[in-house]
């Protein structure tokens, strides 16, 4: 035992002193007094993770003294030195000068850089550590007197600060490089703001372009995605008398990773995939254009699902101006600003004003609010309430669960507001009038069978039409299937004349309604918006009602009546009390508990059921063009209804031009529709692959297709139970039944996702491998094959797909 023990320790010595020796030579991660480092000299970290040294970033030739990762082949670099002094060859020499500071000098020993610091230290090494640092100390001591971490470029690596030193004044920002060959410091800032609740924004000058929303206790809160890797690169924000700063670690073991903002003002996060040998963005800020700061100017609100209105809305109490009604709805927006409906009634400490949710928020820019972190939500609202120059307040921190505590209040302007997935409440203060008018419209549970809501719809239309005397419309008697074709005054009656409280959703094409029949049921009435109804969609709406009405099955929400007057193409829906499954898969811990796995699983089955009637069952072949979460709605019993089929077709198709938004939601688009706009019935099952696997991970795929990469790399390293939703009740030892189920369905929605349309399945085929257990399934495969026949459909079936509006109709409705 004894001996052994000395062995180890002499081996340990030997390492010791071998390292040291190293140091002494100017080889490894150590450059002494006395020492120089010339151009193709490195030093390399204990690890060999970094390197320094001089190199000329992508086309250029200058040389630059930096440090880089070792790994990647190109030169990624971290930390740049002389970032605008650059060397015109490779004369350059890094060494201590005689007052004892490290400097860099060019090829005529003149100083291009140097490592100041205060103070009469004297410094007599520079070492190049674990994390990337490099720090120069006096020698004896390892107190730095100077190091990198100080001075970042455009990187932030894991152990960094982005912040304020409250001690010194010092600040710590990255500064983008002017472009991708030139690391002088560009256009672009990231700093941490330290005003109100810390928040890092990325500047264009003096302008602020993009925030990540105000650190809520456990991430900025307008980016909740980060929480996927935050056991990896855990976050932490420092707020104390010396500092307000943020930075990340990284755990033991976790891959290389990296913060960079990009010369284009992009906030990314990167991360070293060693089995690909390259790095992979695993975090993109601005994401959408709800990020672009303020976009919808002060008390607006930005829906990143509301391309066609341009994105932009008001928060409830506000609309906007006046808009010119015919102009396009992007023009709409720029211009106007959401003014307050209802002026607010307090003054000598009485008010009648209340407060309403915003809910779900990224919460506006905090620069100017003022924070209380010490007090509960309730006692936010009391202070918001009696002092009449808060507009607004929310929780400052959302650890705690429910509600949230601590206190944020707003007393200007609310700026760049939007809808994010699991953000936070806002509450707004408003005009007693404001409040009221919203009570009005209590929500009730509904499922009406068909028949009985078109018997109350002939029943009403026979009210009206007694009280009025006019004959405003004929219903449709040549169909077996017909639809009532409702006339535009009955609708109105029924919407309040389409007042804005009863507005239960806003999409692309158009704004829903609730309804309430004179018995209290209620109906979803889906008011197409005309600026953007093509005008082939305007011709062939009463045929396109006529083949939505023919299609009858559970999965699919029933059209109940349609309105065709003058300008307006209104359809009638069932309510469905649970709204949409975004709202659940992507909502908070509540939400997302409401879908337990076998809710889940029988919820993919009904999709799959809905759209497999769509594309066949129903002797039409339906492509359904736009499916998304958004678009599939819940009824009081949790089955799936999948709304809106057909009606894409109605928009845009004649209208894609140059800049022109592409029907399907990025994220959900098939890569062949994306590229070559190829629409297939294979375009559905692409999407429904992609519903799938963001219902079972309750993550988003969004653009970047950062789902379905990282749900092939947990498939392809047989770690595809990971994918499941962690916010989910964990599924306990006794259920290896339901996660085979799981993991079975995971792999049938890869099948649905795989490049080459033709390689996915057919929806029938979806349908019998989600009902039997047994039946072997393929294994899906992530590269599409190297033939670019691949792309070309070879399944004979497509050939008899027919759109479901068919261009020669021969109803005229005019
Ligand atoms: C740099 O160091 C090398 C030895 O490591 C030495 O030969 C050379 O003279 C030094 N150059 C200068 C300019 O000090
Ligand atoms: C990087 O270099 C390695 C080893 O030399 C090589 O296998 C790999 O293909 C290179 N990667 C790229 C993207 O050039
Ligand atoms: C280095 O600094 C430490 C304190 O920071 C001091 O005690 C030590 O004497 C210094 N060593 C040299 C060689 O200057
Ligand atoms: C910067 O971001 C843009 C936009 O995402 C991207 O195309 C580009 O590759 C990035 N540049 C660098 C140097 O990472
Ligand atoms: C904060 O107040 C300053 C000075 O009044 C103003 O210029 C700025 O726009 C305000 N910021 C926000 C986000 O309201
Ligand atoms: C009311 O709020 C404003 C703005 O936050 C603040 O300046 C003022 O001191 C508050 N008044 C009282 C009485 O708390």
């Amino acid at each position: 035992m004894r001996a052994t023990s000395l062995l180890r320790l002499l081996l340990i010595c030997f390492y010791l002193l071998s390292i040291h020796t190293f140091g002494a030579a100017g080889v490894g991660d150590k450059l002494e007094k006395g020492q120089n480092l010339t151009d193709g000299d490195t030093l390399v970290s204990a690890g060999g993770s970094f390197t320094l040294g001089f190199f000329s970033p992508g086309v250029s030739t200058k040389r630059y003294l930096g440090v880089w990762f070792s790994v990647s082949n190109a030169t990624i670099a971290c930390w740049v030195a002389n970032r605008d002094q650059p060397l015109v060859d490779k004369s350059g020499m890094l060494v201590f000068n005689d007052l004892g500071s490290l400097v860099l000098l060019d090829g005529s020993r003149r100083t291009v850089w140097s490592s100041d610091f205060s103070g009469g230290a004297s410094a007599a090494a520079a070492q190049l550590l674990v994390s990337g640092n490099l720090v120069v100390h006096n020698g004896s001591s390892d107190v730095s007197l100077w190091q990198s971490f100080d001075h970042p470029s455009d990187t932030l690596l894991p152990d960094m600060k982005l912040g304020k030193n409250r001690w010194t004044g010092a600040e710590w920002q990255l500064t983008s490089w002017r472009s991708a060959d030139d690391p002088a410091p560009g256009d672009y800032r990231r700093t941490l703001e330290t005003k109100g609740l810390p928040e890092l924004v990325v500047w264009r000058g003096n302008v602020k372009t993009y925030r990540t929303g105000p650190w809520n206790g456990l991430y900025f809160n307008g980016v909740p995605e980060v929480s996927a890797y935050a056991g990896k690169y855990p976050l932490r924000a420092t707020t104390s008398p010396w500092e307000v700063t943020y930075g990340y670690t990284a755990a033991p073991g976790a891959p290389l990773t990296r913060v960079v903002v990009n010369h284009t003002g992009k906030a990314e996060r990167w991360e070293w995939d060693a089995s690909s040998w390259a790095w992979t963005r695993i975090f993109q800020g601005p994401r959408d254009p709800c990020d672009e700061y303020g976009r919808c100017g002060p008390f607006g609100l930005c829906d990143p699902e509301a391309a066609s209105s341009g994105f932009c809305g008001c928060v409830e109490g506000f609309s906007f101006g006046s808009p010119p009604a015919a102009t396009p709805p992007a023009q709409e927006v720029k211009g106007t600003t959401c003014q307050r409906h209802a002026a607010l009634d307090c003054a000598g400490g009485t008010t009648t004003d209340g407060f309403a949710v915003v809910r779900g928020v990224k919460l506006p820019d905090t620069q100017n609010a003022s924070v209380d972190m010490g007090v509960t939500l309730e006692e936010c609202r009391a202070r918001c309430f009696a002092n009449c120059s808060c507009l607004a307040y929310a929780a400052a921190d959302i650890r705690g669960g429910g509600d949230g505590s601590g206190c944020v209040m707003w007393a200007d302007a609310i700026v760049d507001l939007r809808l994010v997935d699991m953000g936070q409440n806002l509450y707004l203060r408003l005009s007693k009038s404001e409040l009221d008018d919203h009570k009005r419209f209590p929500v009730i549970p509904v499922a009406i069978p068909l028949a009985s809501i078109v018997i109350i719809l002939l029943v009403v239309f026979a009210i009206w039409w007694r009280r009025k005397r006019t004959i405003i419309g004929a219903i449709p008697q040549s169909h077996a299937m017909a639809v009532p074709l409702v006339s535009l005054a009955i609708i109105k009656d029924v919407t309040g004349n389409f007042s804005e409280s009863n507005m239960i959703g806003q999409g692309g094409f158009s704004i829903v309604y609730k309804g309430q029949l004179p018995e209290g049921r209620t109906i979803a009435v889906k008011r197409l918006k005309q600026s953007v109804l093509t005008t082939k969609g305007k011709k062939d709406f009463a045929r396109e009602v006529e083949v939505m009405v023919g299609l009858r099955q559970g999965s699919l929400v029933r059209l109940l009546a349609y309105c065709n007057e003058g300008k307006e193409r209104i359809l009638i829906y069932e309510y469905m009390q649970n709204k949409s499954l975004n709202f659940h898969i992507f909502g908070n811990v509540n939400l997302r508990a409401s879908l337990n796995w076998a809710r889940r699983l029988e919820l993919i089955q009904g999709i799959a059921h809905g759209i497999a009637y769509l594309h066949g069952g129903s002797g039409d072949n339906v492509i359904h063009r736009d499916l998304k979460p958004g678009n599939i709605l819940l009824d009081d019993e949790w089955k799936p209804k999948i709304a809106d089929f057909g009606t894409a077709k109605l928009f845009a198709v004649d209208q894609i031009g140059p800049d022109q938004t592409i029907v399907v939601s990025p994220g959900y688009a098939a890569p062949e529709y994306a590229r070559q706009g190829n629409m297939t019935l294979k375009c559905d099952v692409y999407s429904f692959g992609v519903i799938l696997l963001e219902t079972l991970s309750g993550r988003r795929n969004g653009g970047m297709q950062g789902l379905l990469s990282h749900a092939w790399g947990l498939w392809e390293t047989n770690m595809i139970a990971e994918l499941l939703d962690t916010t989910m009740v964990p599924l306990s030892e006794s259920e290896p039944e339901l996660l085979s189920k799981l993991t079975r369905c995971i792999q049938i929605g890869l099948l649905c996702v795989q490049e080459t349309p033709c390689d996915r399945p057919t929806m029938s085929s979806v349908v019998s491998m989600l009902t039997s257990t047994a039946s072997q399934i393929d294994r899906p495969r992530r590269r599409p094959p190297l033939d670019r026949e691949g792309f070309v459909p070879s399944d004979s079936s497509h050939g008899l797909e027919t759109e479901l509006l068919i261009p020669t109709t021969t109803i005229d409705l005019t």
